[in-house]
């Protein structure tokens, strides 16, 4: 494929070279010398046009560990604010012999439309609440490292599933190897289609935790947050909230994922995502490999 817009977009086969990819780069990134010279012919720009944390920096580490030349852009701080569109802002960045853009965007379908407007390689860091392929592909390769394989684990998402592009991209690549899944949260945040999707919903957080191998603890959203959605943040705690007694009451040690920001007491508690239970920071690890992966794959079909 030519870009990363989405998970809907690959095949099974797709997932297994990325991860057969990131288990070589996970070996070269835990080396003293961490660096590979495999990307020094190509330029890369990051597009952040939403605030990011562990997707930039990682995205950006990725990108130095394989020698490619990058460059940074935050939307708040360019003439984006002086009303520069994005495919004339895309267009100049290319104009400067840049290969491949890694962009976040809060437009649903932001990655499919630039690729249709640029000559360069669109990678998807997160398109409103529609995608953010690169999560969920480090979310089920932190599954396979921790539990050996994705296929026939049983996975519940919890909590925003409405705003989540988390949680679509974890359905689609969750079931593409073969896991099982359910959706669990408030009805008001669980959107309509999502049963069509194959997965089923589970209102009651004690009997989905009791059910599965691995819950990924999804935000709340506020920032896109309408209060016609939303039960209060304490009735949300009392019903969706993880705490250290829920988890420890369900008789056996299931995996906790979450892939930040955590509101520390809203739907997870500090001892929770702090337990040994939980696989967060490494989630944040593998996010670097499976990065690089990406990347260097995108980039062998640029040289061919
Ligand atoms: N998981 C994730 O996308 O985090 P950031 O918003 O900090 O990039």
């Amino acid at each position: 494929t030519d870009h990363l817009l989405g998970i809907k977009y690959l095949k099974k086969e797709d997932i297994n070279l990325i991860f057969e990819t990131a288990d070589h780069f996970k070996e070269v990134i835990n080396r003293p010398i961490k660096k590979v010279p495999s990307l020094r012919d190509i330029t890369i720009a990051n597009l952040f046009f939403e605030n990011s944390t562990r997707t930039k920096l990682s995205f950006e580490l990725a990108e130095k560990r394989l020698s490619a030349d990058i460059i940074n852009f935050s939307a708040g701080q360019s003439s984006v604010k002086k009303g520069e569109t994005l495919i004339d802002t895309v267009n100049n960045i290319l104009s400067m012999k840049v290969d491949i853009v890694v962009m976040r965007h809060p437009n649903v379908g932001a990655g499919v439309f630039l690729s249709k407007h640029v000559n360069a390689r669109i990678i998807n860091a997160g398109d409103g609440a529609h995608e953010h392929p690169t999560q969920a592909l480090l979310d089920s390769y932190s599954i396979r490292e921790k539990l050996g394989s994705v296929k026939g684990k049983k996975i519940v998402i919890i909590g925003d599933i409405l705003h989540s592009r988390v949680a679509l991209s974890n359905i689609f690549a969750l079931q593409l190897q073969g896991a099982k899944v359910k959706i669990c949260g408030p009805t008001t945040l669980i959107p309509k289609f999502i049963t069509s999707l194959g997965v089923e919903v589970e209102t009651n957080l004690k009997k989905a935790l009791e059910w599965c191998d691995v819950a990924n603890v999804l935000r709340v959203q506020h920032e896109r947050m309408d209060i016609k959605y939303f039960p209060s943040i304490r009735e949300y705690t009392q019903l969706f909230g993880i705490d250290k007694a829920l988890l420890d009451s369900l008789g056996k040690k299931i995996v906790i994922m979450h892939p930040g920001p955590i509101n520390r007491g809203v739907e997870i508690t500090s001892d929770v995502a702090d337990s040994d239970q939980s696989i967060i920071l490494n989630q944040v690890e593998n996010g670097v490999a499976i990065r690089m992966a990406v990347i260097y794959l995108l980039a062998q079909q640029i040289k061919k």
